[in-house]
């Protein structure tokens, strides 16, 4: 994968869009295409409207797969379950802002786990609302949508932040990955990548329509390279 200013670009394809019934061959399928990243929606129909699945469904994929998986869990005081998610094969937690009381011992934990650590940001809440734990995190996961539902429009306004945490972090020195998650597609990825986006989540572009993972896998690839 391609490298801008010193941070390697990554697909993170989101599971959440696979065909559950068929869910380690969708998998298969993703990682013979090149994906070597995954991406795990837990939600908890609290914190968003919506429910996904738990640890059971990512320690069933990973007894399949060596490929980073990245969770984000949206899910209300999710101190609860990181020990349950690195059991199931998490290598890394990302966690939301809007979510937890206490995101600095959150972010701590997870890395007391030996586990990468994310904070994701809802399209409303601003970049300042993690400055002071931004030396503390591997991923800044940016919500281009409101998060529940996979699917969804892209909200333009997202990628100012974006490019302001790009900024943030040239300034201060850090590394951490910029991650963008909701209504990535085709046409809006260099768009996406233009504002300094270098962690793509991709749910429906990657898993849909399901005859074609393989060429949606490769040609978003092929994209991150440019
Ligand atoms: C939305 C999830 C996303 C979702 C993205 O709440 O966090 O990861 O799977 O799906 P698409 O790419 O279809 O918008
Ligand atoms: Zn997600």
């Amino acid at each position: 994968m391609s490298e801008k200013g010193g941070i390697k670009r990554v697909l993170s394809p989101s599971i959440l869009a696979a065909d559950f019934g068929n869910l380690r061959q969708d998998v298969k399928t993703a990682e013979e295409a090149g994906a070597d990243t995954l991406h795990f929606d837990v939600m908890d129909g609290t914190f968003v409207p919506n429910i996904s699945f738990g640890p059971a469904v990512i320690q069933s994929v990973r007894e399949a797969s060596d490929s980073f998986f990245d969770v984000h869990m949206m899910v209300k005081d999710p101190e609860r379950y990181f020990e349950d998610m690195k059991k199931a094969g998490a290598d890394s937690i990302t966690i939301h802002q809007e979510a937890t009381t206490h995101l600095d011992r959150g972010l701590n934990q997870i890395h007391e786990l030996g586990l990468k650590a994310g904070v994701a940001l809802n399209p409303a809440t601003p970049e300042s609302a993690i400055r002071y734990v931004l030396p503390l995190v591997d991923l800044v996961l940016v919500m281009s949508v409101n998060p529940g539902f996979g699917g969804q429009k892209l909200i333009p306004y997202t990628l100012d932040k974006i490019s302001a945490l790009c900024d943030i972090r040239k300034e201060a020195g850090l590394s951490f990955h910029i991650g963008i998650d909701g209504g990535v597609t085709k046409e809006n990825l260099s768009t996406v990548l233009s504002a300094g986006a270098d962690f793509i989540i991709a749910g429906s572009s990657a898993f849909h329509p399901k005859e074609k993972i393989d060429k949606n896998i490769r040609d978003l690839l092929n994209a991150l390279q440019k």
